[in-house]
């Protein structure tokens, strides 16, 4: 099955039978995350927000990322750009909210900065030389099929490099992605929500379906489990989903003419997530926030087609959106906060990845190749916290 999506990047299986999951500690310990906040968030690639938001000469957009706040603007020569959100003379928030600005005015001192962050004026002091000392200092900013990602990393890699492959594995996926609008109403993946869980529990639980025969039950009604397949790519994963191409399900409807049957889902290292649910024309993204080491925040933009696809999509889309919402979000949610309590157990040092190349529907490899990746960075950016 897997070779069916493979492509030049994908990283075979390895068949090397590690199988002891990553230490309790680093889902419990303070430090763990201050180091993740400070270093691994800050320095990878975090989304934010969608093209469509800030596609008009001057258009803005502040947020804050792991205690850091930063802004978009698009400048006045079609560039996008992204800045910290911080006036070099005292400190001041430069801008709140979004919307649109022909140059940058600090709220403190009337300090003003054009929108490719150079400085234009500033009462008081040589221009010339201010110009040159004080500018507004970059972060990275790209894009992937319309979702904007910034990092505040100025050496990272551009996201084609850093993820090979995916924006045209998800075009694949969803061909007529790049003309889907944000879907502003949609309560099942357009939300943020919190869950009392470390972000990489919620990120286990995510990149595995093993747990699904036995707590999704609606769910596993609707799909093919059993023929799950989880592909490894550099930086990322791609699961490969198939319903049981049957209209009436426990889980909500599908239309089998109109309707996505194949669920296809991505994790990209650290902590974000994109995919596109079976049932009416959908395409989301997900960016896991640690707000505490048992805390964790997990913001959603969702995409659908300008229009309908059919006269009874609206009613199978509240379908969807109320089952996500009240069942399978609430069932993974009660496990990982269950799970995270098991992380403060004495008696729980780490647990096992069970390994089964040959049937991906109870394997989790890909949990464990997340696992790889952060263990890469904990190595260097923590040293032996436990082993
Ligand atoms: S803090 Fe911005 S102009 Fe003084
Ligand atoms: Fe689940």
């Amino acid at each position: 099955m897997v070779a069916e999506h493979a492509n030049l990047h994908e990283i075979p299986y390895d068949h090397d039978g590690r199988s002891d999951a990553l230490a309790a500690v680093y889902y419990t310990d303070q430090n763990v995350m201050k180091a993740e906040v400070h270093d691994l968030l800050y320095n990878t690639w975090q989304f934010v927000c969608h093209i469509s938001d800030v596609d008009q000469e001057g258009t803005y957009f502040a947020f804050s990322l792991h205690g850091q706040e930063y802004f978009l603007v698009r400048g006045h020569d079609g560039t996008l750009r992204g800045f910290h959100n911080v006036c070099p003379h005292r400190g001041h928030r430069l801008v709140d909210g979004s919307g649109q600005k022909s140059r940058i005015v600090c709220p403190y001192h009337a300090w003003t900065f054009d929108l490719d962050g150079s400085l234009r004026g500033a009462r008081g002091i040589d221009r010339r030389s201010a110009v040159q000392k004080h500018k507004l200092l970059p972060i990275r900013v790209d894009t992937v099929l319309g979702f904007v990602f910034v990092s505040a990393n100025l050496d990272i890699a551009p996201l084609a490099e850093y993820a090979p492959g995916m924006a045209a594995q998800m075009l694949r996926a969803c061909p007529d992605l790049p003309n889907y609008v944000v879907n502003r109403d949609g309560a099942e993946f357009g939300h943020t929500y919190m869950c009392a869980a470390n972000w990489k529990v919620m990120l286990d639980n995510y990149l595995e379906c093993y747990h699904c025969q036995m707590a999704h039950p609606d769910f596993n009604d609707m799909m093919a489990i059993g023929d799950s397949t989880f592909a490894l790519f550099p930086n990322y994963t791609y699961q490969h989903a198939p319903t049981k191409m049957k209209a009436e399900t426990a889980a909500f409807p599908l239309d089998l003419e109109h309707d996505v049957l194949v669920g296809e889902f991505w994790w990209m290292f650290p902590n974000i997530t994109f995919g596109q649910f079976p049932g009416t024309q959908n395409f989301y993204v997900s960016r896991f926030d640690p707000l505490e080491p048992g805390l964790t925040s997990r913001y959603t933009v969702s995409l659908h087609p300008k229009e309908p696809t059919d006269p009874g999509a609206p009613e199978r889309d509240r379908l969807r959106s109320v089952w996500t919402t009240t069942v399978v979000s609430q069932e993974d949610k009660a496990l990982c906060e269950n799970v995270q309590r098991g992380m403060s157990q004495r008696a729980f040092q780490n647990g096992w990845y069970v390994t089964a190349p040959e049937d991906h529907g109870v394997s989790e490899h890909a949990m464990r190749h997340f696992h790889d990746l952060y263990r890469t960075w904990a190595d260097r950016a923590l040293g032996p916290v436990a082993r």
